[in-house]
């Protein structure tokens, strides 16, 4: 088989050809969502940053656009996002569509290769038709000079209707800033946030940062959600969060919620190794009104060893993002939009399962698990491991679930398939800890070819991780010492293409 056919995701977003990581500038506009992605066409490691294009109808079926900006020579374009200026407060619109403004980091490699400080600053572009083209505003740029500070960069604007105002946060190093501005163009600094807050194992990139509504009530909190490279959950590059107030100049957590942080060390928007640089799409319609995040499926620990050659870097699924409390905790949770419902071409539903060791749930007769969603429920569940386990006639395996003696969620991809292109890849069984003895474990999947993504609980927690497998897994069982109870088991085949 080519490695078209083998890993080329089903439906997850990769470029034609090239190298991807982050995502960028992500906005709706038009009935289409945007997306913009770190890229570099000419190569299948990282290298010269222009921003990729790709747009969507419903953020689960993607079709490439021509690259939207590039870089000058040796000034490469970094990470950043975009906002729809509706009320043209930047005076850069011309009339016929809301302006799409876009503020990225411009990373200028002639003075990293001397060894400057002042490598990182903020630039400016626009665009007057909904972000298919854009021009640099090289008559203001930059729009936040460098301070001073070697890693600064990857800001998320948004617009604080509270206080009226553009805020701006991104990543010193070692913590997040914010800035503020009326017109996007001239920023003023506010504050910082995070020194010796949370995780600290490597540095910080990609905030992001939003104010958004308690599920169930009107109460509103704001989230910082910060990337860090490495330090991440389970090694490398991972994504933690803090939720807390925000009074237009300074950003405090929550009381339980730091308690919270100074116990786990940090709090984890994904447990797995390969969710990192995930932020949220700017200009959703109030009307729909979701938070919706999606990520870069990979890790800086081997991204650039992974075996796929034509392309290199694919997206997470697009997900919501939801804040709870229960009690004084508050929390988020993520689970894959509900727009991926509509490519559902096959349902198989089982009740109860219910066996001693070993159950096969399903095999790939019925259903092709390079493309399918696998819900189900592990009721009953004594202090024992049960193991889930894809397998395929080459021996490989891949399996996850849930620790019930000590208490972990867990992926394991050691066996499954190619993983010696990288130490890193398979040196370690990710673990999500769990708060103490669970009665009940209720389990979404998405699976693709190359990926699997794990919400546990509603979204409680998420494991998202990559794997190359030398052929397609053919079944799913569970296994577990004291038997196993399984309910309420809905498999959907998925089409998309
Ligand atoms: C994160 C990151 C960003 C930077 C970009 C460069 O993966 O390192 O901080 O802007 O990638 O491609």
């Amino acid at each position: 088989a080519t490695e078209e056919q083998m890993y080329r995701p089903n439906f997850h977003y990769t470029p034609k050809k090239g190298w991807m990581n982050d995502p960028n500038g992500m906005f709706y506009a038009d009935g289409q969502y945007h997306l913009y992605y770190q890229y570099y066409p000419d190569g299948n490691k990282w290298g010269p940053m222009h921003w990729g294009h790709t747009t969507s109808k419903d953020m689960i079926k993607w079709e490439e656009q021509p690259i939207a900006i590039y870089p000058d020579k040796d000034k490469y374009i970094f990470s950043g996002s975009a906002v729809a200026d509706i009320n043209n407060t930047s005076g850069l619109g011309t009339g016929k569509t809301v302006p799409i403004v876009a503020i990225y980091t411009l990373h200028d490699m002639t003075k990293e290769k001397e060894n400057k400080i002042d490598v990182e600053q903020q630039d400016l572009a626009y665009s007057n038709d909904n972000g298919f083209t854009w021009q640099k505003f090289e008559e203001g740029n930059p729009v936040v000079k460098n301070p001073g500070i070697r890693d600064f960069r990857d800001p998320k604007v948004t617009w604080d209707k509270t206080h009226k105002q553009w805020v701006m946060v991104l990543a010193a190093q070692d913590r997040a800033q914010f800035y503020k501005s009326t017109n996007l163009k001239n920023w003023e600094y506010l504050s910082d946030f995070g020194k010796n807050i949370g995780a600290h194992g490597g540095v910080w990139e990609c905030p992001d940062f939003f104010q958004i509504k308690v599920e169930g009530s009107n109460e509103t909190k704001w989230v910082l959600i910060q990337s860090l490279n490495p330090g991440g959950a389970n090694g490398g590059s991972g994504t933690q969060y803090f939720i807390g107030d925000f009074d237009g100049t300074t950003f405090k957590q929550d009381v339980n919620f730091a308690q919270r942080v100074e116990k786990e060390k940090a709090v984890w928007l994904d447990y797995g190794k390969d969710n990192y640089a995930g932020v949220t799409w700017d200009n959703i319609p109030s009307t729909d009104g979701r938070k919706l995040f999606i990520g870069w499926m990979s890790n800086w620990d081997y991204a650039q060893q992974v075996p796929t050659f034509a392309w290199r870097g694919s997206m997470t699924i697009a997900r919501e993002i939801q804040l709870i409390k229960k009690g004084n905790e508050y929390s988020l949770v993520s689970n894959p939009v509900k727009e991926i419902n509509k490519y559902i071409s096959k349902t198989i539903k089982e009740k109860s399962l219910k066996g001693k060791e070993k159950i096969s749930i399903v095999t790939s007769e019925k259903i092709d698990l390079t493309k399918a969603i696998v819900n189900f429920d592990l009721k009953n569940l004594k202090q024992d491991t049960y193991t889930f386990t894809l397998s395929n006639t080459a021996g490989e395996s891949l399996t996850f679930g849930i620790n019930n003696s000590d208490h972990y969620l867990f992926l394991d991809r050691t066996k499954s398939g190619k993983t010696d292109f990288s130490e890193k890849f398979a040196s370690t069984i990710t673990k999500a800890i769990l708060d103490g003895n669970q009665e009940e474990a209720v389990f979404k999947i998405i699976l693709d070819k190359t990926s699997i993504e794990i919400f546990y609980n509603n979204g409680e927690k998420v494991i998202t991780e990559i794997f190359f497998s030398n052929q397609p897994f053919t079944e799913l069982s569970v296994s577990s010492n004291q038997g196993i109870e399984l309910n309420d088991i809905v498999i959907n085949q998925l089409n998309i293409n």
